[in-house]
């Protein structure tokens, strides 16, 4: 069975999949990096987030691994280059919280320009001052985005209806599209209203947004990072406020962060960092851009996801599970499926009602099953696409992670599943075009 080693608390989805799918899953959260280091070489995966550096020591030892996970978005937290040398397959997870980074540059934003911030706490605080809180409005504005990856591009989306002109620059040609046009660097500093940094922290963005770069823009602009904190100089983004070259900031992320993102450096704060948070034209927030309840789940699914996809489905699921384990359903069209039931009733004796008749039956560890007869009308789409005049219902185990393999396999999975009281539901075609329902069930609630 493979093993994966998880070293951080994660949605309980991650591990529920893991396991229904059959890998052997165990927590560590604990053990320093060395003692994980002792072990690593049992495992065929690990699951991180940011609680330790994966460098050579650490991929030197994991002799077994398969794939290294990261629940987030960037890698730089692992020797990316070092491990793809050794076999080892990279996963992030981008695609879970982008949507959620380019809502909270977002919030940022018309935070910033409408002084919610201050308003608020003055309004708290008794004072009810209108015209030094006058806000700013996007509409008209340009907005300049460094870095046009999964997160640049999740924010442009937001900007849509905003009447603003969004530029991007990125060190990849051609990553422009209909929400944001690539421009080179000086056009977007000498247009850009807004800045929003979307980089990854390498050599070149380490740093990047200092005075020289600050500098090089036409006109005051607001700053929003959600990026990485090291990717701008405090001490000159501080000088700049004071400056008014930049007009105010949105900081979910610290120049002066740990590596975990859980908390600041040290404990002394230093002086710029003091200066925005006593500014009323900032707002910093402790990286939580991307750390939304949707988020949690969404970031959980896609590693899930992304692991079954590395692995052979087929001996992923047999290594433990059935697929099929029973009839769940045979439907068919009718022309007046009253009369057809009725006609069951009486000449084969099926026990009919509303729906069509339920037949029940033990599985092999003695518990009640379902199956189900129903006819429907035969101008029914509940078969479509498929022609046929019937749909088999067939009961499975697993069904989420069985219509991942599915996929993966090449099987045309229609729609999304779906979950009631009773189980749930997917739908899949067979090569000869006949619509399958896959049922999960939950037989107990129609006793
Ligand atoms: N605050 C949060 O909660 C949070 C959440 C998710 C991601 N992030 C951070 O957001 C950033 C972007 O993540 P992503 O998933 O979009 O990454 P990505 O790799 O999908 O996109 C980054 C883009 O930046 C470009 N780029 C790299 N170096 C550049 C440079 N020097 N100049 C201009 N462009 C450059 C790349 O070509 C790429 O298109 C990362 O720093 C990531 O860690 C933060």
């Amino acid at each position: 069975m493979k093993r994966i080693l998880h070293i951080d608390g994660n949605h309980p989805l991650l591990k529920n999949q893991l396991e229904a799918a059959g890998f052997r899953n165990e927590d560590d959260f604990t053990s320093t990096k060395q003692e994980i280091e002792a072990k690593i070489a049992d495992y065929d995966g690990i699951v991180i987030r940011s609680r330790f550096k994966v460098d050579k020591t650490f991929i030197d030892k994991a002799v077994n691994l398969k794939f290294i996970a990261r629940v987030g978005a960037g890698l730089e937290s692992i020797d990316c280059d070092y491990a793809s040398a050794k076999g080892i397959a990279l996963i992030a997870a981008p695609e879970g919280n982008r949507n959620a980074v380019g809502e909270h540059a977002l919030g940022m934003i018309l935070s910033l320009f409408n002084n919610l911030n201050r308003a608020n706490a003055e309004v708290k605080s008794g004072k009810w001052n209108r015209e030094s809180n006058r806000g700013h409005e996007l509409d008209g504005k340009t907005v300049g985005i460094i870095g046009y990856g999964n997160m640049g591009k999740a924010f442009a989306k937001k900007l849509r209806g905003f009447d603003v002109t969004v530029l991007c620059y990125d060190i990849v040609p051609n990553v422009g599209d209909a929400n944001a046009k690539q421009v080179a660097l000086h056009e977007l500093q000498e247009q850009s209203d807004v800045l929003s940094l979307h980089i990854p922290w390498t050599p070149e963005t380490d740093k990047m947004v200092n005075e020289h770069f600050i500098n090089a823009f036409a006109k005051p602009f607001w700053l929003i990072n959600t990026a990485r904190g090291k990717s701008v100089v405090t001490s000159d983004l501080a000088k700049a406020l004071q400056e008014k070259k930049v007009l105010g900031a949105g900081l979910d992320v610290l120049e002066y962060e740990k590596l975990s993102f859980e908390s600041f450096a040290d404990a002394e704060v230093p002086e710029a960092l003091q200066y925005l948070m006593d500014a009323d034209n900032v707002i910093l927030s402790p990286h939580i851009a991307g750390w939304t309840f949707e988020s949690h789940a969404k970031l959980a699914q896609t590693i899930v996801d992304k692991i079954l996809l590395l692995y052979n489905p087929v001996e992923i699921v047999e290594e433990r599970q059935e697929r099929v384990t029973g009839i769940g359903g045979f439907f068919l069209k009718a022309k007046n499926p009253n009369e057809l039931k009725e006609w069951y009733r009486n000449h084969l004796g099926l026990n009919t009602d509303d729906y069509g008749c339920t037949f029940w039956w033990k599985d092999k560890n003695g518990a009640d099953c379902s199956t189900q007869w129903s006819p429907f009308k035969d101008d029914t789409t509940y078969f479509e696409p498929s022609k046929k005049e019937f749909m088999q219902n067939f009961r499975v185990q697993h069904l989420e992670q069985l219509l991942v393999h599915l996929e993966a396999e090449g099987v045309t999975v229609l729609g999304e599943m779906q979950s009631f009281e009773y189980g749930k539901f997917g739908w899949i075609m067979d090569c000869e075009q006949n619509k399958i329902e896959l049922w999960e069930p939950i037989d107990h609630v129609f006793l």
